[in-house]
């Protein structure tokens, strides 16, 4: 629990955790695989509206539009939707939730609460049928990542849960961000899938988040962080939540910083059990939330025993 409670104020570190996430986090840094250099510059002390508005002017939600190459010559702009994702609401929705898939949601009692806001977000393939009580039914936006659309195991093409949503897919690009060096060689190859699917279903919202964005959100992570963080993208949770703040006045996130009910149960739909999905090992799990316990406006109460956190949306920060 001692760590638990360090996460609360915003003042827990690595060297917090197990030798085995510690061990996972210093072979990635030195594996490097997506080819970070970051050339920014460290200034930790920032506060809340800094922060805020570092985000929303350095971090604008960006989707692939089809204009550059190579995506220009395969007539992607045809292809993406024609109302952009930023488009979608542009008066902006009222109160959003973000629902992350933590094992800690479970006995939780918030379904209705998370239902009651104008939309809610939700990842991956987590399921909300047979866990209402706990997670709510609605869902307006579901991020997926790139194996989602790749591995048969989901059921992408046929699953209920991909459709009547707006699906925003990514997948971890070279740092670079260079397009044809991703378009050659995604991690996973989301590209087949996602234009056979826009091809069957155009009058579905899906989008395909661009690689920049995702990176610049990785430089404000290192930025406004002491210790050297994971080389890799942020977590789908942490992108989530950006967009959110982007497309909603106001973002309630339950159980992204654990409350009291935090468990090793990795999902709330899956009995498997790992630290990392909480603390992180491949994504800076643990240096997101910390920089978003940083953003919380909400009550150390929520925190405790909802695990939420309230966050303003970009439209209502003053620059
Ligand atoms: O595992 P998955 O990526 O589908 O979960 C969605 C997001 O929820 C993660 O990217 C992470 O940000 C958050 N999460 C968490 N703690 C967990 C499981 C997921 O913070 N135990």
């Amino acid at each position: 629990r001692a760590f638990l409670y360090r996460l609360w104020k915003g003042n827990a570190s690595s060297k917090m955790l197990n030798p085995r996430l510690q061990k996972a986090m210093k072979d990635y840094l030195t594996a490097n695989k997506h080819g970070v250099r970051f050339r920014g510059k460290r200034e930790t002390g920032l506060s809340r509206a800094q922060l805020l508005c570092q985000l929303r002017s350095r971090a604008p939600v960006r989707t692939l539009d089809g204009t550059e190459a190579p995506f220009s010559a395969l007539g992607w702009r045809r292809l993406v939707p024609a109302v952009p994702l930023s488009q979608l609401h542009p008066r902006g929705l009222r109160s959003c939730a973000v629902v992350m898939s933590a094992g800690s949601i479970l006995n939780s009692s918030l379904g209705k609460e998370i239902d009651s806001h104008d939309a809610v977000l939700r990842f991956n393939s987590a399921p909300t049928r047979g866990y209402e009580k706990d997670v709510g039914n609605k869902t307006t936006i579901r991020i997926i990542n790139s194996q989602i659309l790749t591995n048969p195991s989901h059921h992408f093409i046929d699953s209920s849960l991909y459709k009547d949503v707006i699906l925003v897919a990514w997948d971890p690009a070279p740092y670079s961000a260079n397009l044809n060096l991703w378009y050659k060689k995604p991690d996973y190859n989301l590209f087949t899938p996602y234009i056979q699917h826009r091809q069957r279903n155009p009058n579905q919202p899906f989008y395909i988040l661009h690689p920049k964005f995702i990176w610049q959100l990785w430089d404000i992570i290192q930025e406004n962080t002491k210790e050297k963080i994971q080389p890799n993208p942020p977590s789908s949770g942490f992108i989530g939540i950006l967009i959110m703040m982007s497309m909603c006045r106001e973002v309630h996130v339950y159980e992204y910083i654990p409350s009291v009910r935090q468990t090793e149960l990795c999902h709330y739909h899956e009995l498997y059990y790992d630290a990392a999905c909480t603390l992180g090992a491949y994504h800076p799990l643990l240096y997101e939330k910390l920089l978003v316990q940083r953003l919380n406006t909400g009550t150390q109460g929520d925190l405790h025993r909802k695990g939420k956190v309230v966050l303003p949306g970009f439209q209502t920060v003053h620059c």
